[in-house]
């Protein structure tokens, strides 16, 4: 049976560190409050020179060298973003020819928060069917671009930066590491929910996010825990079996009561929401980098993913290191 194996992951975060504080001096609000509604104490926000392409592009390298793979072994790229450099081309493409590469195809996913579960999920159907022997995945946002800086229900909760796994094709049974299963959902009634208020062409929109934060919130508690337990199932596997669990990161109660409702103990579900905000389809894979690269999470470890997004689009993904 062909396996989708996570090989190499890697992140990149802009130079720029904003803090509360530093918000609060320009906007009604207070590390106070931002910390205990969110977790968030601080985020990164991209320069000009630091776009979506551009930090995907750093992210794969770091995967690729993780991985100890060229970028010529790569037959595609598949970049989760809202917020790429251009409407096109894919922002995908970009990265392919920043790597150096002009061979495989490239294109760019739209599902929001949930952009790297559904990127995940596209990239292990392609391997698992052998149209493709090597992926990268990645997650790269520029949400300050989009954010409505005078808005403190919104800005104060979103971050800038990419990261990115390397996913190639091995041979194993089930308890072989790989991509155990993927779960994908959509509900457009409630697209009012949360999202980008404009489009190319349509200059009179100010092409800001809206968010309805305390209904988003609700939706997130039980959609979540819904594909959590389905991915599990699926896979005859119980609460139990999970190592870690690798959730989307909006915000600390969100991801709290997901570790509750698995059992989990706190030390077992890896948080960066803290230090990264929100950074949407960026924020799996960053949390992924980080855990692997500081040796957490090891070979053999059973990961749970989790993410929701504007749609509302939401998913999971289990997978064996
Ligand atoms: N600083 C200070 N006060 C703020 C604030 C800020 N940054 N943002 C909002 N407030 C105020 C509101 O104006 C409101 O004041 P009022 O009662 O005088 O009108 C009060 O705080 C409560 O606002 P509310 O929006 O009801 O707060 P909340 O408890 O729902 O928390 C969120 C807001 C956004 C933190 C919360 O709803 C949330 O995290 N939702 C999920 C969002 C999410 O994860 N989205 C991404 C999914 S991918």
């Amino acid at each position: 049976m062909i396996r989708a194996r996570i090989t190499g992951v890697g992140g990149y975060l802009p130079r720029r560190v904003v803090t509360n504080d530093e918000l609060s001096r320009s906007l009604d609000t207070s590390d106070e409050w931002i910390a205990a509604r969110t977790g968030i104490r601080q985020r990164h926000i991209a320069d000009k020179d630091e776009t979506a392409a551009f930090m995907g592009t750093r992210a794969a390298a770091a995967a690729l060298a993780q991985a100890g793979v060229a970028a010529a072994g790569v037959d595609a790229i598949i970049l989760a973003t809202a917020t790429p450099d251009d409407a096109f081309p894919a922002t995908a493409v970009r990265v392919q020819a920043a790597l150096g590469l002009a061979t495989g195809f490239a294109f760019d996913v739209s599902a929001a928060c949930s952009g790297f579960v559904y990127g995940l999920a596209m990239a292990d159907a392609f391997l698992r069917t052998g149209m493709i022997r090597t992926a990268l995945v990645i997650g790269s946002e520029v949400y300050s671009r989009i954010l409505d800086w005078t808005d403190r229900g919104t800005c104060v909760l979103f971050g800038d930066g990419a990261g990115a796994v390397l996913l190639q094709a091995g041979d194993g049974d089930a308890g072989a590491p790989g991509i155990l299963s993927t779960h994908l959902h959509a509900n457009g009634a409630h697209a009012g929910l949360l999202y980008v208020d404009g489009a190319v062409g349509q200059p009179e929109r100010p092409g800001h996010l809206v968010m309805k934060g305390s209904e988003v919130f609700r939706h997130a508690v039980t959609k979540l825990a819904g594909t959590v337990d389905e991915a599990l199932a699926a896979n005859g596997l119980s609460h139990a079996d999970v190592d870690w669990l690798v959730p989307h990161q909006a915000n600390r109660r969100i991801i709290d009561s997901m570790g509750k409702k698995l059992g989990l103990p706190a030390e077992r579900v890896v948080v960066t929401v803290d230090r990264h905000a929100n950074t949407s389809a960026a924020s799996i894979p960053l949390a992924l980098a980080e855990a692997v690269g500081d040796g957490r999470i090891q070979a053999g470890h059973l990961v749970l993913m989790e993410a929701l997004g504007g749609g509302l689009t939401w998913g999971s993904a289990l997978v064996r290191f």
